[in-house]
């Protein structure tokens, strides 16, 4: 059974409709209601192979609609090739055939319909290649042939398609580079070749895009580095090139794109810092980094993203202190700083996120205590700290925060007893393991309730059991 709904995972694009690899796979996302079918030309009875004699309709060359979408409700799927004759029907400016299960290649007289502004024949079998004759539907708004089975490299000639504004090659199985002749599709708003077999890198010419609002060109092989030239997409809102082969640095040009939402680039080769231009793109709302070999600091400036909802970088290098300006995310819900190579303390300054739900700082190199102030985060539901060399009493006041569910504090420094009731809430198999200093009793002096003013963390450590 072959992957449908390309058009659905395009919305799934969109920051408003967030996911994330932790969350489950976008390709979860149901598909919409199956189109209806418009019976533009009368009526219409479907059988297999589709030949135009079936359509039974009167002067068809004079038709300017052919709107045949498979209807769950009892129509029958068209099967076999797409007519060659309907390469015929010149005054067409829709054609729509899709949830069909048309087999065959695309027939290259298609390209005669040089009236057609709207092309639809996604989900079918199609197979073959993509004649370049598709290059001469220079009138297309529309242009859709994903979720088939389309092999070989995309034409350049589809970069003359100049008024396409939505553009989508997903879920086939085409290779070879990206012809950087798509660069003249400067109209073009939703671009998606996702799930496909691509390989060479993004050429530079997609910096002309000006229009582009949606890039979808995830899980394929695309490799070299992100094109400076990427910078001139300033209304981009949605970058989607995670699973690729994409290496090297970030240009500094990305803190142009000041409409980006989202950014997701995990599971790539990508190095070098995470630019500080970051900070500046005031409506990002996701960023998905991880598995990859970002290194330096986590740049200070992501403090100022106010909309960010999510930032993922973990499994990189990045290196150096957790900025306490990340206090400042006042919307996010969470932050995966995981598999890094952070070091320094954890900023106080975390206790004020608002809206913060999963934070996961864990096989790092933190030091230090465990801030109290992250007792104060109300929202809080999973707290990641593993493998880091923490050291102090776990803050007691963590067994009170009402949404928290999931507690790791395994293999640190950590010391003193925590109370039963901690130990139950959250499985002391997920608390005691690979600190050798920490035990489950009644700790000594006053219990409850613990100290609002904070303390210092020292103080309020049991000491460590002598050897
Ligand atoms: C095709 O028909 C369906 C069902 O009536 C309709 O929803 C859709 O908008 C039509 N598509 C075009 C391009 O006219
Ligand atoms: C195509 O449309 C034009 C203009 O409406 C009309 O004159 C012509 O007859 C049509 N062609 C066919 C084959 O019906
Ligand atoms: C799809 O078409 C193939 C032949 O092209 C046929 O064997 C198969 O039964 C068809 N499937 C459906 C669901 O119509
Ligand atoms: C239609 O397209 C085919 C293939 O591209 C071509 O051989 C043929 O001459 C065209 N027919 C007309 C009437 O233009
Ligand atoms: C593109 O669209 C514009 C305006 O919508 C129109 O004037 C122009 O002729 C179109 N270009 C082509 C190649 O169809
Ligand atoms: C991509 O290529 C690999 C190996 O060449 C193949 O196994 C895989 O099925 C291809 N994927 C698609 C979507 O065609
Ligand atoms: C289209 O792109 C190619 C390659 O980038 C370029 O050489 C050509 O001039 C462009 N054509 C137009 C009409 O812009
Ligand atoms: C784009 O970004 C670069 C590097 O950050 C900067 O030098 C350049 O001035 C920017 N260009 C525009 C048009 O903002
Ligand atoms: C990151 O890479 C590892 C190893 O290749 C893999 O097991 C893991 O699933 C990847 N994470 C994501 C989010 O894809
Ligand atoms: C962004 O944050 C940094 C460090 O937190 C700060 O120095 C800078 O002024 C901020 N920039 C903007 C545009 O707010
Ligand atoms: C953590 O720091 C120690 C000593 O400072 C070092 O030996 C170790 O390699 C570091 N671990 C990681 C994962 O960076
Ligand atoms: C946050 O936590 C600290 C230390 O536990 C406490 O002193 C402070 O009052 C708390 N702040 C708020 C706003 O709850």
């Amino acid at each position: 059974m072959k992957q449908a709904g390309g058009r659905n995972e395009s919305t799934s694009q969109t920051a408003s409709n967030v996911w994330h690899p932790t969350m489950g796979t976008p390709r979860n996302i149901p598909l919409a209601p199956l189109l209806v079918t418009l019976l533009a030309l009368g009526l219409f009875t479907p059988v297999t192979p589709f030949t135009l004699a079936d359509l039974q309709v009167d002067n068809l060359s004079s038709q300017t609609v052919l709107n045949i979408s498979y209807r769950s409700s009892g129509d029958t799927r068209l099967s076999g090739p797409i007519p060659t004759e309907l390469g015929g029907l010149t005054n067409l400016t829709t054609l729509v055939l899709t949830q069909h299960n048309l087999s065959g290649g695309i027939p290259p007289e298609l390209g005669n319909l040089t009236g057609l502004q709207y092309l639809d024949i996604s989900n079918n079998s199609l197979s073959g290649t993509i004649p370049p004759q598709l290059g001469r539907l220079t009138s297309l708004t529309h242009f859709q042939l994903s979720v088939n089975r389309l092999f070989g490299s995309i034409p350049a000639e589809l970069g003359n398609l100049v008024n396409v504004t939505y553009f989508e090659l997903s879920y086939n199985g085409l290779s070879g580079p990206i012809p950087g002749a798509l660069g003249n599709l400067t109209r073009l708003v939703d671009w998606e070749m996702h799930d496909n077999n691509l390989t060479g890198p993004l050429p530079p010419e997609i910096g002309n895009m000006a229009s582009l609002t949606i890039m979808a060109l995830q899980t394929n092989q695309i490799n070299g580095s992100l094109p400076p030239d990427i910078g001139k997409l300033t209304n981009l809102e949605s970058l989607s090139l995670y699973q690729n082969q994409l290496s090297g640095p970030l240009p500094a040009e990305l803190g142009n794109m000041t409409s980006l939402k989202s950014i997701t680039l995990w599971n790539n080769s990508l190095s070098g810092p995470i630019p500080y231009e970051i900070g500046g793109l005031p409506n990002l709302q996701q960023v998905f980094m991880e598995n990859n070999t970002f290194s330096g600091d986590i740049p200070a400036s992501i403090g100022n993203l106010t909309r960010l909802l999510f930032l993922g970088v973990s499994n990189n290098s990045l290196s150096g202190s957790i900025p306490p300006s990340l206090g400042n995310l006042s919307s996010a819900s969470y932050l995966g700083l995981g598999g890094n190579k952070l070091t320094g303390f954890i900023p106080p300054e975390l206790g004020n996120l608002p809206a913060m739900q999963s934070l996961d700082f864990s096989n790092n190199n933190l030091t230090g205590p465990i801030p109290q102030e992250l007792a104060n985060v109300t929202s809080l539901s999973r707290l990641f700290l593993n493998g880091n060399q923490l050291s102090g009493s776990p803050p007691p006041r963590l067994a009170s925060l009402p949404s928290l569910v999931s507690l790791d504090l395994r293999n640190n420094s950590l010391s003193g007893v925590i109370s039963p009731e901690f130990a139950a809430r959250f499985g002391p198999e997920n608390v005691l393991p690979g600190n050798p200093f920490l035990s489950v009793g009644t700790a000594p002096g006053p219990l409850a309730p613990p100290p609002l003013i904070p303390a210092p963390q020292p103080a309020v450590s049991a000491p460590p059991p002598a050897f």
